[in-house]
């Protein structure tokens, strides 16, 4: 069996492939064309000395792969962990393919001094790609440790969105909620700052025990770069209380520019003392109408919870999002 070999974003014809393999295995695996584009991964994956920056594998011929896998590193928040997604070419499975991407992957993830690996696989809920990722995990020791469930709202309804605003300004008279389409204004970034690091400890553990997130001005820049590298435009509504003149929330949107009609949903955090006043809801209402104001031809917010989290769960219900698919999240020490 070829061992793993590393795929450099700069590699024209072998980046291509791996692309190629990696696109057509997730889209086969997730049943949607959603996803991270070519783009998207050469400034992921294009500079190994950022502190949060990914890795590209294969595994047999350079232009035609048996299997990919990406792992992501981040020494800002986990020196112990990789975060990995790995696929085998649909015709290729069952031959041991797998095993060996994911024998390659944990002796490199072991090089790098980490201990942990977690691999996520998006998948259509019942669908043979799901039932084939929890096979391959429990014969090979991953535990299936988290679920997040992926859910779309469509923007089809403007009104809808404007009459969602108008109701939370009315509720939540307390706030105000700001929308910036760019780069934050140098007088919040420190707030944003510190609201973008309150996250990760307020969400249910993956698998991999809770990590706080460490953020200062400087991380919150170097978001804005590498979104822009992406090629993609961040919208962020902010929520400020009036009487203490503090932001209490964020909500991220994202969306690529040359691909434009799905957008995501990234962080979306309201401060505990704040919650249960719509605050969140309105928020996430104004980045919508922010986001197709910028980009009108976005039509639906992708967005990803743990199955755990049951107030934004109850949220995006409320607001009618419908499941697409879920991604299953494994973790194995190494
Ligand atoms: C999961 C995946 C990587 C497996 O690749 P593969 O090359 O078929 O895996 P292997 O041949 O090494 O399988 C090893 C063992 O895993 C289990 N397994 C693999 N596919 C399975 C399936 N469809 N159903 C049940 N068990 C399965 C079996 O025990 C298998 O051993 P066996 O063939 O001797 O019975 C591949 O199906 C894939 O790319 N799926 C989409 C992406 C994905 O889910 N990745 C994350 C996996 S955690």
């Amino acid at each position: 069996m070829s061992p793993l070999a590393r795929v450099a974003v700069d590699d024209g014809p072998a980046f291509a492939a791996w692309f190629e393999c990696y696109d057509r295995a997730q889209r086969d695996a997730s049943g949607s064309d959603e996803g991270w584009l070519a783009e998207e991964w050469r400034a992921r994956a294009g500079d190994d000395t950022a502190p949060v920056h990914s890795r590209l594998y294969r595994l047999g011929p350079v232009g035609s792969p048996d299997g990919v896998a990406a792992a992501e590193y981040n020494d800002l928040d986990d020196t112990r962990l990789a975060v990995a997604e790995l696929y085998v070419e649909g015709a290729r499975r069952r031959r041991g393919l797998g095993t060996a991407l994911l024998a390659g992957l944990i002796d490199e993830v072991r090089a790098l001094g980490r201990d942990t690996l977690m691999v996520r696989a998006l998948v259509v809920p019942g669908d043979e790609a799901a039932s084939a990722a929890l096979g391959f995990a429990r014969a090979r020791g991953l535990a299936h440790t988290s679920t997040s469930v992926r859910r779309v709202w469509d923007l089809d309804d403007p009104r809808r969105l404007a009459d969602l605003e108008a109701r939370g300004r009315d509720r939540a008279r307390g706030y105000e909620v700001l929308v910036l389409d760019g780069p934050t204004p140098d007088a919040l970034v420190a707030e944003r700052a510190r609201l973008a690091g309150l996250i990760a400890g307020d969400v249910p553990d993956a698998g991999a025990g809770v990590r706080e997130e460490h953020w200062d001005p400087a991380r919150v820049r170097d978001l804005e770069r590498h979104v822009a590298a992406m090629g993609r435009r961040l919208v962020v509504a902010l929520a400020r209380d009036r009487a203490s003149g503090r932001l209490v929330g964020f909500s991220e949107v994202t969306v690529s520019r040359t691909r434009p009609r799905t957008a995501y949903q990234w962080g979306t955090f309201v401060e505990p003392e704040h919650r249960g006043r719509g605050v969140a809801t309105w928020m996430k209402a104004a980045a919508a109408r922010g986001l197709v104001a910028a980009s009108p031809a976005t039509s639906r917010i992708v967005t990803e919870n743990d199955a755990r989290n049951a107030p934004v769960i109850a949220m995006n219900e409320a607001l009618g999002l419908r499941v697409t698919a879920e991604c299953l999240v494994f973790v194995a020490g190494l």
